[in-house]
């Protein structure tokens, strides 16, 4: 599958250099009036196409740093540049389709809707983009089929195991066929089996559209899969290697 998408206004960092680019990125909470820094002036630049796995301890602002990448938080301090733009400078509409159409975004917890079916679950970011019915009900129910639930289409979420959960939140990221995917732990509660599906279906995902990822994980085996592993030392982002 060729993917031959560019804007924002077709991009060009000196052809089509960095697809993300984090610059001096600060963030810290105040907790019972004394402040917390998490992230410390770090810097990052992701290729299009690059796989980075973001390990390490609990605390250390594995979900902190990937919210601020889906633009779900807002750093104190730095730059958030996507195909050369500055994420920061775009007005709530071209926010709004910054995560929508270029962002997958899976969740530490997974927020599905839990009286809706796994289909309906997996089809709302395509109701939300305005895309008829008839189009979006196949191509969810393409992606359930491919994460392995495809005797599960219309289970309410709430009658669903965790493992399941977890691979509809994944469904429901991809649906769109995002150029990004930021996922927060996606198997951290599947077994060795279904982690492999996901794992494949990630590496097949990265090689057919070079859909890019940035996949926070304790998984050993799922970050190995990825070009980069990362962790976050002293509030910087650290490559392993
Ligand atoms: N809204 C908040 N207010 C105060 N402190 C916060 C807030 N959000 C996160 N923190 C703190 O920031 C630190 C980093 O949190 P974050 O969720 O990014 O960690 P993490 O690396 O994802 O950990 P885990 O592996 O446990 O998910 C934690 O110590 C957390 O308690
Ligand atoms: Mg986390």
């Amino acid at each position: 599958m060729a993917d031959i998408r560019k804007t924002p206004e077709q991009w060009n960092e000196s052809v089509d250099g960095p697809l993300i680019r984090l610059e001096g990125i600060s963030k810290g909470f105040e907790y019972n009036s004394s402040p917390i820094v998490i992230l410390d002036d770090a810097s990052l630049t992701i290729k299009r196409g690059e796989s980075i796995a973001v390990v390490g301890e609990s605390g250390i602002g594995k979900s902190t740093l990937l919210h601020i990448l889906g633009a779900l938080d807002k750093p104190d301090k730095g730059n958030f540049f996507f195909k050369g733009k500055n994420v920061f400078d775009m007005d709530t509409k071209q926010l709004a389709g910054f995560r929508n159409h270029s962002i997958g975004f899976v969740f530490q917890f997974h927020y599905l809707l839990a009286e809706f079916t796994s289909l309906e679950n997996v089809m709302i970011p395509g109701m939300i983009a305005g895309i008829s019915k008839g189009v979006i009900k196949p191509q969810a129910e393409e992606i359930l089929v491919r994460v392995g639930l495809k005797n599960r289409l219309s289970h309410r979420v709430n009658d669903l195991s965790g493992g399941e959960q977890q691979r509809v939140a994944l469904a429901r990221a991809l649906v769109m066929k995002p150029e990004i995917l930021l996922a927060d732990e996606p198997t951290g509660n599947l077994d060795s089996k279904n982690s492999q599906q996901v794992h494949d279906f990630l590496t097949e995902l990265n090689r057919e559209m070079q859909m890019t990822m940035v996949i926070v994980t304790h998984n050993g085996k799922l970050a190995s899969y990825m070009q980069k592993q990362m962790t976050i030392h002293d509030g910087k982002l650290v490559d392993m290697g």
